[in-house]
């Protein structure tokens, strides 16, 4: 097979990624450079679509502060977001932003050149830093897609998706194999320092904001190479995705900042509702409007409610919100004059690898950002726009941890890393699987049953479902090609989500179970490994 050596290997081209690539190559003398291997396009990403902003805490907003984002983080977060690395990671907004800014990314300014903040749900004020009105995760990818390209230490790999990770007999990553779908083959590429920035696992339901690739594939590895995998229960459904007939299903979000400037939600009758939800009305944290929600569909018997932005002014509207005025133009919406149809999709995990702000996780020489890792941060629901920050952050403090460790290129191979590549030296037999409908059948499984609101009967009847999935697809390892590898990793995210979410006998922020409607007064997150069985809340 052909193998490569490089120092630093990052998997995803989303803003954590490639920011960590740029970070390391700008920070670091590395003797083999760095290696950014996507699976798609480069950039091509959940960040790219990202639309309501990045949270800055920065000088320039001179109202704001670190305690006061550190508390609006840890309300919304339901007990299980964690102070120091709130703090840690709040503190360290003003310098990341200012460097984003250095590289090239561009945030919205007014007219004297001062950068113009919005406010999403539960931030107690203006705080959120946007680029292109409403298309901030393009601005922020572009950015710093011209410094990678521009940075000769950083080399590129599209088309090429990571699908085990090398683990020594002494339990130390040395690398990881991939399949290049350009060559249709797979490679080695080994490295000891190897970063997963490989984002969410959105697409393991029906219903979802998230682009294609969002198949959950780091945390998958990491979970098969025995790292420890948090809070899988967690996974924030976003209130208001666009919903054109219950056939849409990769849904195009409309961000919460509309609801920020003034949109109100209304049910079919055209009536106002959240107030019988919640005090904070249309700015309650995600996962209440999202309950608020559904239950307005349930009683309705709606595929939707919707969102009335006229209220905001035609003005306004279209120079903060130009992308998705466009989008809902095309589909036939005039949302400064119509109310936009919308419903609930899953949105972001935020649980994932166990890692630190620097990023390094339970295995040494695996290093965890963005999406794909669970910091702690996010708790049991994600404050609006936390996540890119978290992102830049974390790729910004790795590149730091990486500056003073041996990046040395491993010497020798070990006789349990030369039998893993064995397997994908040789050829495997058998029919292409029908991922399409499998993929449909876990999606419709997973939304009915591991949704918006679970109880013990769904998740078992969902276990059991995906185990039998699971029992029929017989590729354990080497796969055909892509879309059976996300297929793999789609029904391995799968199970941890619902294996965690029986574990949790009660209710707290995103993991809402109707038959344990109580929130427990210590919170716990909980842990998922290989290499132990079952769940452990701790
Ligand atoms: P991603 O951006 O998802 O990037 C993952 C990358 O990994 C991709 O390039 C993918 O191709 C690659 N990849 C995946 N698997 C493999 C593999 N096996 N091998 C190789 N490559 C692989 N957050 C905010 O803070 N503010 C917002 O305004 C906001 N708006 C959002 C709007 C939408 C529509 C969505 C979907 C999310 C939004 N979020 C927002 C959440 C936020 O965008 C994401 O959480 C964040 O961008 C994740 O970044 P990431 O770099 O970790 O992962
Ligand atoms: C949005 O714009 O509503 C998404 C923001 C986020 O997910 O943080």
């Amino acid at each position: 097979m052909k193998y490569s050596e490089y120092s630093v290997v990052v998997i995803g081209s989303g803003a954590a990624g490639l920011y960590a690539a740029l970070k390391t190559a700008q920070q670091i003398k590395l003797p083999e450079g760095v290696l950014l291997i996507s699976k798609s396009s480069l950039g091509i990403s959940n960040s790219r679509y990202a639309q309501g902003g990045i949270v800055g805490v920065v000088h320039q907003n001179p109202d704001d502060n670190i305690d006061l984002h550190i508390k609006d983080t840890l309300k919304a977060g339901a007990g299980l977001s964690n102070y120091k690395i709130t703090e840690e990671i709040s503190s360290a907004s003003d310098a990341v932003i200012n460097d984003l800014i250095t590289n090239g990314v561009e945030f919205d300014r007014d007219e004297n050149g001062n950068l113009t903040f919005t406010l999403e749900a539960a931030h107690s004020m203006r705080r959120i830093l946007h680029s292109g009105g409403d298309a901030t995760g393009k601005g922020i990818t572009e950015g710093l897609i011209r410094a990678v390209k521009s940075n000769s230490a950083i080399h590129t790999l599209e088309k090429a998706m990571a699908v085990e990770l090398l683990i020594s007999s002494d339990k130390e990553c040395k690398g990881v194999i991939i399949y290049n779908k350009q060559t249709e083959e797979h490679e080695i590429v080994y490295s000891s320092a190897v970063v997963i920035a490989t984002g969410g696992t959105g697409q393991v339901y029906k219903y979802t904001t998230n682009p294609s690739g969002a198949t959950g594939d780091g945390i998958a590895l990491a979970y098969e190479a025995g790292a420890v995998i948090e809070d899988m229960e967690f996974i924030q459904f976003h209130p208001t995705a666009l919903a054109l007939s219950p056939d849409s299903q990769n849904r195009f979000l409309i961000s919460e900042a509309v609801r920020g400037e003034g949109a109100k939600l209304i049910n079919a009758k055209g009536e106002q509702f959240m107030s019988k939800y919640n005090d904070k009305l249309e700015l309650a944290p995600r996962d209440v409007v999202t309950r608020a929600i559904f239950s307005e569909m349930a009683e309705e018997k709606s595929n939707n409610v919707y969102l009335d932005a006229s209220l905001i002014g035609e003005e306004k509207i279209l120079k903060r919100f130009p992308t998705i005025t466009k989008k809902c133009m095309e589909c036939g919406i005039d949302i400064t004059k119509s109310p936009i149809p919308v419903a609930p999709a899953a949105h972001y995990t935020m649980g994932g690898i166990k890692a630190k702000v620097n990023g390094t996780t339970s295995i040494k020489g695996l290093y965890a950002i963005g999406e794909a890792a669970c910091t702690e941060l996010h708790g049991a629901n994600r404050l609006a726009s936390n996540s890119l920050l978290e992102c830049v952050v974390c790729a910004y403090q790795l590149a730091d941890y990486l500056s003073f460790t041996n990046l040395d290129t491993p010497k020798t191979i070990d006789e349990g890393i030369k039998k893993m590549i064995d397997v994908y030296s040789r050829s495997i037999t058998g029919e292409e699987y029908d991922t399409t409908s499998l993929k449909s059948n876990l999606k419709n499984i997973m939304w009915e049953n591991v949704g918006i609101i679970r109880t013990e009967d769904s998740l078992l009847k969902a276990q059991k479902e995906v185990e039998k999935q699971q029992k029929d697809f017989k590729r354990r390892r080497k796969c055909l090609n892509q879309r059976e590898y996300e297929y793999r990793n789609m029904l391995t995210v799968a199970s941890l989500i619902i294996k965690s979410a029986l574990e949790r006998k009660e209710s707290r922020g995103a993991h809402c179970r109707s038959d344990y409607k109580q929130t427990n007064e210590i919170a716990k997150h909980s842990e998922l490994s290989r290499d132990v069985q079952g769940v452990t809340i701790c």
